[in-house]
């Protein structure tokens, strides 16, 4: 197949774009950033996306900015790039009959994770109390009775609960993909896809995710600091797994139901707590032992652990790379300059 690869000279992208090209597709890269196999250009510029679509036969959107911010003043930065950048790449699409779309979409949808209640079974706690964090109370509590809940696995009927300006751009990225389906009869896939780490990640900035927190202070020989007690769990996903997910749905779109959006969590299904990752990366970089500080950020979430399983049924696609071999792997792995 003829694919456009946005974001192609991104962390994710490039392993994206690499894989598809390895797996005998022919890859049109698409980038802010331009490179070997890249065009140079704006998703929000109609008449570039035009040019880079003419002839292809599906798009992987994996251009976007990522990560938390720094304050709302990024608000309009996230909508503009995310929401504004995918509205016109669908707009190109429509008009140049691609009918197929895997979107990259990210966990932070979802908000805080699933518990249970050994009384009100199922709840979905809100934000924690800051009187709580700073107590050093970090487990959310059953809103009705107060008493401890049970952390339980996210699967990709849980109801979004979008915390913050990229939650919610990448939820309207996955709603204007389904109304884009619905109108035109397209395909589209979003891959939710849980804490990517691995080789390339870019290094330490206000965008960055934990991972590449740990791993640049260990390199400058400082001590990973971990928030709240450690015990917070996520799902660590290689980003050579990331890319396989990629490829494995866009081989499912081509028997997918047509008009409609399906959404997968693409996840390890192995969690560890943020302890567990300062631990391993300072291990194998021997050093220096990670602090655990207390500290908390107010939108923070808890704990978010995915079910793998739908994209396991559908697309075929299970994580190949373990928490201790990739760990090992990233503690030593270049880190990239820029998102
Ligand atoms: C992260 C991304 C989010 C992305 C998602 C899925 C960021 C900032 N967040 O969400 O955009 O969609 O993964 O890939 O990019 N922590 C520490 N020490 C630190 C920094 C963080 O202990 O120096 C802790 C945090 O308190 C939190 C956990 O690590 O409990 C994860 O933090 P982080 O990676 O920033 O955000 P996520 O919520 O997992």
């Amino acid at each position: 197949m003829k694919i456009v690869v946005t974001g192609a000279a991104g962390f994710i992208g490039s392993g994206v774009a690499s894989l598809l090209r390895d797996a005998g597709h022919e890859v049109r890269g698409f980038d802010l950033r331009g490179g070997e196999d890249v065009t140079q250009g704006d998703v929000r510029d109609e008449d570039a996306v035009a040019r880079a679509l003419d002839g292809a036969d599906a798009v992987v959107h994996q251009a976007a900015k990522v990560g938390l911010g720094v304050d709302v003043s990024d608000l309009p930065e996230y909508v503009s790039v995310n929401g504004l950048g995918t509205a016109v790449l669908l707009a190109a699409m429509a008009r140049h009959g691609v009918s197929r779309l895997v979107l990259a979409s990210s966990m932070v949808i979802y908000g805080e994770g699933v518990y249970d209640c050994a009384e009100h079974g199922r709840r979905r706690p809100g934000p924690r109390a800051e009187e709580d964090l700073a107590a050093g109370r970090f487990e959310p509590v059953c809103p009705r009775c107060g008493r401890p809940l049970a952390p339980g696995t996210v699967d990709e009927d849980v109801p979004p609960d979008p915390r913050n300006a990229y939650a919610t751009s990448k939820l309207a990225q996955e709603h204007l993909a389904a109304n884009w389906a619905r109108e035109t009869g397209g395909v589209a896939v979003a891959l939710r896809y849980h804490n990517v780490y691995g080789p390339g990640m870019p290094r330490d900035t206000p965008y960055s995710g934990v991972a590449a927190i740990f791993r640049s202070a260990l390199e400058a020989g400082r001590a990973p600091l971990v928030f709240e007690d450690g015990g917070q769990r996520r799902d660590f996903v290689h980003v050579g797994d990331v890319a396989a997910a990629n490829l494995a749905a866009l081989g499912a779109l081509e028997s997918a139901p047509p008009g409609r959006l399906r959404a997968y969590n693409v996840a390890s299904g192995e969690p560890h707590s943020i302890g567990d990752l300062a631990d391993a990366l300072s291990a194998a970089r021997g050093g220096p032992a990670p602090e655990v500080t207390g500290r908390y950020r107010l939108g923070d979430v808890r704990h978010i652990v995915a079910s793998p399983d739908r994209a396991a049924a559908d697309l075929g696609f299970r994580a190949r790379i373990r928490f201790a071999d990739g760990m090992r792997e990233f503690a030593h792995a270049p880190l990239a300059t820029a998102g």
